[in-house]
């Protein structure tokens, strides 16, 4: 079988070779995709969960950046412009209190947001338009990979806005959990570290584990449980039908990652027109495919992660519920 018609429409040539490479290498498609196209607005309505229970949660995490954006200030010299960077802003819900803080302030030297889809930037320039109507035009909204060669270009330093004349202060923000979504999220953090400059404060809001209130599906994987339509909407574009495999959800002890997967019930063959010819990947019957994943560690892992990938953790704050955190990390000098 080959991809639905919209799929080479979507993607990039190098994009349909990394759907290829992950399918093929690690048996999984590559959530970040999945935002591109009718992706973002599953995303968009997912912001109103359907499941009430996640309700709060959402609502704590998205408020984070705003309760502590004082605190988030006390890191920047005194008086000095703070920059934005927003990596992967979703509609920029999460960021817009702290927006709002600094302009109040006048403390804001620039936002600039870098997201892989294009769809995701209308709905959060629209969103920043309404709400910053004399700010938003200076705003920057850019499309590119932030896990790849754009992110050197968005964080490229900038002279003369910033206190004493040097490189602005700025708050590099990866909010909403994204980190953790990634295979590989240290692959990712280093990435970042690397291309951050001395002056800047990484800020991450995640969920964390915290030993109380897990998901019932880590004691065992539970078969055709509620998932998200964004969680399959790779698959779907795959050409895979739905009927071709059950969901599982669970959690692999070995990485401390929640996950949802497909397990074939039939044999797939998926052929890909990809940059480098004709490729075709295979999947037999009890076969699993990773369509979503999120690392689940408790705040002291976090910590050492970031520690190990060279950034300090300079402010650890829990949200209401005490399943979210606010931290924020500045580069091991
Ligand atoms: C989990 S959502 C979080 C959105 C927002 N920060 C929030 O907290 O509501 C992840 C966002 O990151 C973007 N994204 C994921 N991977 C990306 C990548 N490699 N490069 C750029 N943007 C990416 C997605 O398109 C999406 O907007």
């Amino acid at each position: 079988m080959t991809p639905r018609e919209d799929f080479h429409r979507l993607y990039s040539a190098a994009q349909v070779d990394a759907v290829a490479d992950s399918l093929s290498l690690r048996a999984e498609f590559p959530y970040q995709l999945t935002y591109l196209g009718e992706g973002s607005e599953m995303w968009r309505a997912g912001e109103v969960p359907s499941n009430p229970d996640l309700v709060p949660m959402l609502r704590d995490i998205n408020s984070l950046l705003t309760r502590h954006a004082e605190q988030l200030l006390a890191l920047a010299p005194p008086s000095s412009p703070v920059q934005i960077v927003d990596l992967g802003p979703g509609t920029a819900r999460p960021v817009r209190g702290l927006i709002r803080h600094l302009l109040e302030r006048t403390r804001l030297a620039g936002y600039r947001a870098v997201d892989i889809s294009a769809e995701i930037l209308e709905l959060a320039r629209k969103n920043l338009q309404s709400e910053f109507p004399d700010h938003a035009e200076h705003f920057e909204l850019w499309q590119g990979d932030f896990t790849g060669p754009d992110l050197k270009r968005v964080l490229a330093p900038e002279r003369a806005s910033g206190h004493s004349g040097g490189e602005p202060f700025r708050f590099v923000i990866m909010a909403g959990g994204t980190l953790y979504n990634f295979a590989d999220p240290n692959q990712v953090l280093r990435h970042v570290r690397s291309a951050m400059s001395e002056h800047d404060v990484l800020l991450l809001t995640l969920r964390i584990d915290i030993g109380a209130d897990r998901p019932a599906f880590m004691k065992e994987v539970k078969v055709g449980g509620a998932h998200k339509p964004q969680q399959l909407a790779g698959l779907d574009l795959l050409g895979i039908d739905r009927s071709w495999y059950v969901t599982e959800s669970g959690f692999d002890r070995m990485r401390s990652e929640i996950f949802v997967r497909a397990r074939f019930l039939e044999p797939v063959t998926v052929a890909f027109d990809a940059a480098g010819g004709n490729r075709a990947v295979s999947f037999e019957p009890d076969d699993t495919v990773v369509v979503w994943r999120y690392l689940y560690q408790d705040s002291a892992a976090v910590a050492d992660q970031l520690s190990d990938c060279g950034l300090q953790v300079r402010l650890l704050e829990r949200g209401e519920g005490s399943h979210v955190v606010l931290v924020a990390a500045t580069p091991t000098p």
